[in-house]
């Protein structure tokens, strides 16, 4: 069983996969943190997104859909034995969620769906200018909201014509939000 974590920077995508990770095994790929890291390393990948994610705007797909595949490769190897993943801030574009449609039949996985964490614009300004990430500023963190509604927004739409978008109010404490998350599993799996 796979799910996907959707909605706007600051909406709790990483605070919540952490913990349904924690209660159900999940591996949590979270691609920001993945890309933080290689920037950290000053990998060939890290320096390449560098520029991006300091102006608060997507890597492009051809680097994303590749660094994805590799995990793919890792994680869903034979000998791996994994069978359930979290995608957090992934897919972003039209042109990564029609990948991963094609790696999810590939390797015939089960994805339960795709959950959109509802947050207003004023709530995760509140939230990410408070945390203060170098990617935090008020600047940045208006363009990574305008990015957002250009170029994810439109996938809460494709799912739902999929069928498997859940919509959940992530305006609320993490522990509500992650209990409404806990009652969608559940029914999802039974
Ligand atoms: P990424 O690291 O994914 O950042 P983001 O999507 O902007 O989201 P955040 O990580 O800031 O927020 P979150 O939703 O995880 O919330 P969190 O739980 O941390 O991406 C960074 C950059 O990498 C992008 O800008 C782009 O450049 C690049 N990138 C990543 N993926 C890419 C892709 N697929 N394609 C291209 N480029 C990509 O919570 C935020 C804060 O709020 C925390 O302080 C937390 O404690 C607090 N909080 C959480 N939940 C609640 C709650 N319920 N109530 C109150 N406070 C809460
Ligand atoms: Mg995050």
């Amino acid at each position: 069983m796979n799910l996907i974590l959707l909605g706007p920077p600051g909406s709790g995508k990483g605070t919540q996969a952490l913990k349904l990770s924690k209660q159900f095994g999940f591996k949590h790929i979270s691609i920001g943190d993945v890309l933080r890291s290689n920037v950290e390393d000053r990998t060939d990948l890290g320096l390449s997104a560098k520029k991006f994610m300091q102006n608060g705007d997507l890597v492009p797909d051809d680097v994303i859909i590749g660094m994805v595949e590799s995990s793919f490769k890792t994680y869903l190897s034979p000998e791996s034995n994994l069978t359930k993943i979290i995608f957090d801030g992934f897919p972003r574009t039209k042109s990564q969620a029609i990948s991963l449609d094609s790696k999810i039949q590939a390797f015939g996985l089960r994805l339960i769906s795709v959950v959109f964490l509802d947050v207003p614009d004023s709530v995760v300004q509140d939230r990410l200018i408070s945390r203060g990430r170098d990617d935090d500023s008020p600047e940045l963190v208006s363009n990574r909201l305008r990015v957002y509604k250009d170029l994810t927004e439109p996938l809460l739409e494709y799912y739902k014509t999929k069928g498997i978008l859940t919509k959940i109010d992530g305006d609320r404490s993490p522990d509500i939000v992650f209990s409404n998350l806990v009652d969608m599993i559940e029914l999802k799996v039974k």
